[in-house]
């Protein structure tokens, strides 16, 4: 497996950062997004992103023709009514922004809509939420999936300034439907030609938040096979953070099955601090990795 620094990658074609959220979601790569992007092949069929998530890669690449797909059902609906009525979409931001805004202060206005959405999971109060929620962080009881977050200490940004927003990711969108899979579905409809971004809930702290303690990364690593089988280009974000030498971080890669190793957005040092073994790094490393079943991001 060949591996890559992002400051090497000067040699391919630039992508714009796109740093303007819809959604506060954990874990997003908005900030990475565009060199994520960079690595894609030129010339693909069908997009797919099976975890969809916040969209940042999606809306950053802004595909003719895509498939997001996620298995948090929330969440799709704030996806789906994006593509199909932004001004509700909208409506949903403005119609809680208000009622936070008037209510007798802003605890108890978070509070009401937090109890809302645990009382019936639903895109709208879930919009809301993860916009004004303290940190960003939507955080759910692994027992029952109760929406635990507090009320953040920020203002959440205004009705007219979100509007702007839905129009630009409605126009980023607009090649794309957004379905509630599980990721295996929809990678399973891939063809030849076609790309699929993996960012699975690997890490221990992402576990807590998704309930994604039972992921199975090796299922994963059968799906990207097969899928390569079928002459289907995989990226896959893994390990992004990895915290402390106590950490197990020995993670299940076939032998093989990657052709290519990226860091994004690390520094020079990094070269020093990483271990040549392809699978561990060393203390304190903050790093974004990417893992491509492809070569040459310009060759088919
Ligand atoms: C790390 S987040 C993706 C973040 C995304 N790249 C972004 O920029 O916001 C992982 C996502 O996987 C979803 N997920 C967890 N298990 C899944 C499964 N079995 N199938 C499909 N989606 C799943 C979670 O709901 C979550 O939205």
């Amino acid at each position: 497996m060949q591996l890559i620094l992002f400051d090497e990658k000067s040699a391919l074609r630039p992508v714009a950062p796109f740093s303007r959220q819809l959604l506060k979601w954990i874990g997003n790569k908005q900030r990475f997004a565009h060199e994520i992007v960079a690595l894609f092949p030129n010339d693909i069929g069908r997009y797919f992103e099976p975890f969809i998530g916040s969209g940042a890669v999606l809306a950053t690449l802004a595909p003719v023709d895509a498939l997001g797909s996620d298995n948090f059902l929330p969440l799709i609906e704030i996806w789906s009514m994006l593509r199909r009525d932004p001004v509700t979409l909208k409506a949903w931001y403005a119609e809680r922004w208000h009622r936070f805004k008037s209510a007798k202060d802003k605890v108890s206005g978070y509070e009401s809509i937090k109890a809302s959405y645990n009382s019936k999971p639903n895109g709208a109060d879930l919009l809301f939420l993860c916009r004004s929620c303290y940190g960003g962080v939507v955080r759910f009881r692994q027992s029952d999936g109760y929406m635990s977050t507090p009320c953040g200490i920020h203002d959440p940004i205004s009705p007219e300034s979100f509007s702007l927003r839905v129009d630009d990711w409605h126009h980023r969108t607009a090649g794309a439907d957004f379905v509630r899979l599980h990721y295996e579905q929809a990678m399973d409809m891939a063809k030849e030609g076609d790309l699929i971004y993996c960012d699975p809930p690997y890490s221990h702290t992402q576990s807590i938040l998704y309930g994604a303690q039972a992921f199975d990364l090796s299922n994963l690593m059968r799906v990207i096979d097969r899928c390569k089988k079928r002459g289907v280009f995989v990226a896959l974000s893994i390990d992004g953070t990895k915290k402390s030498g106590k950490t197990d971080c020995k993670l299940p890669i076939p032998e093989g099955l990657f052709e290519r190793e990226v860091f994004l957005n690390c520094g020079r040092s990094m070269l020093r601090r990483f271990q040549m073994n392809g699978q561990s790094l060393e203390e304190e490393l903050v790093a974004d990795r990417l893992l491509l079943t492809y070569q040459d991001p310009s060759s088919r």
